[in-house]
């Protein structure tokens, strides 16, 4: 499909918040129930990301809805200024699979390697099982850089690893 990647709009934020909560329902993909999908959980990244961060849509070539989001923000303190951390993406669950995420994760890195050579490093955290998010991100060229023991919680008193991973801008310029 001809779907179109662009920049997110302040409009967009019940889109999102429909998306979220429609991924938020499938376990172990995103870090959140779905009942923690709020409006102002959805609110908050947009605003970070359109004031200190970065984020990107796909929409469906109709424009009615969207398929997918990425976002990451500037930590605050200024020590962290070259970062671009709080990462997450996700792809409508009926269309996984397809090379939406691929094309949306590397549109996003694109525009930080020609636009944001003021920032340096991108992280993001995968909890241990979404092997298939590990594996997209590492074929992204993020590394893995340690592990978060028993990070998250997985119910009935169980937990599992989540594991940090950051990718390097080659065009950084210290401004
Ligand atoms: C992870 C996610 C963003 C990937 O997006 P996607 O559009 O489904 O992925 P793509 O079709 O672009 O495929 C990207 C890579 O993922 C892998 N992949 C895709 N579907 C897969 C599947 N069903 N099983 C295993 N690996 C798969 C492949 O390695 C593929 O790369 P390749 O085609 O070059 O080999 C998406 O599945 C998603 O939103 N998942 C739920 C939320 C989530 O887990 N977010 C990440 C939280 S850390």
């Amino acid at each position: 499909m001809d779907a179109i990647i662009r920049p997110v709009k302040t409009e967009d934020e019940s889109e999102i918040f429909r998306l979220y909560k429609k991924v938020a329902k499938t376990p172990g993909g995103i870090a959140r129930f779905e009942h923690e999908i709020t409006e102002e959980y959805i609110k908050n990244n947009l605003e970070k990301s359109l004031n200190n961060g970065v984020s990107f849509v796909v929409e469906d070539p109709s424009k009615h809805f969207l398929i997918a989001e990425i976002h990451a923000s500037r930590p605050f303190p200024e020590v962290f200024h070259h970062i671009l951390s709080d990462l997450t993406i996700v792809v409508d669950p009926d269309f996984q699979g397809e090379g939406i995420g691929k094309k949306l994760f590397t549109s996003f890195l694109e525009h930080i390697e020609n636009q944001k050579q003021d920032i340096l490093r991108v992280e993001l955290i995968a909890r241990e099982s979404n092997t298939k998010a590990i594996h997209f991100y590492e074929k992204l060229g993020f590394n893995i850089e340690g592990r978060f023991e028993n990070r998250i919680y997985t119910g009935e008193d169980n937990f599992e690893a989540d594991i940090p991973m950051a990718w390097f801008n080659t065009n950084y310029r210290l401004s």
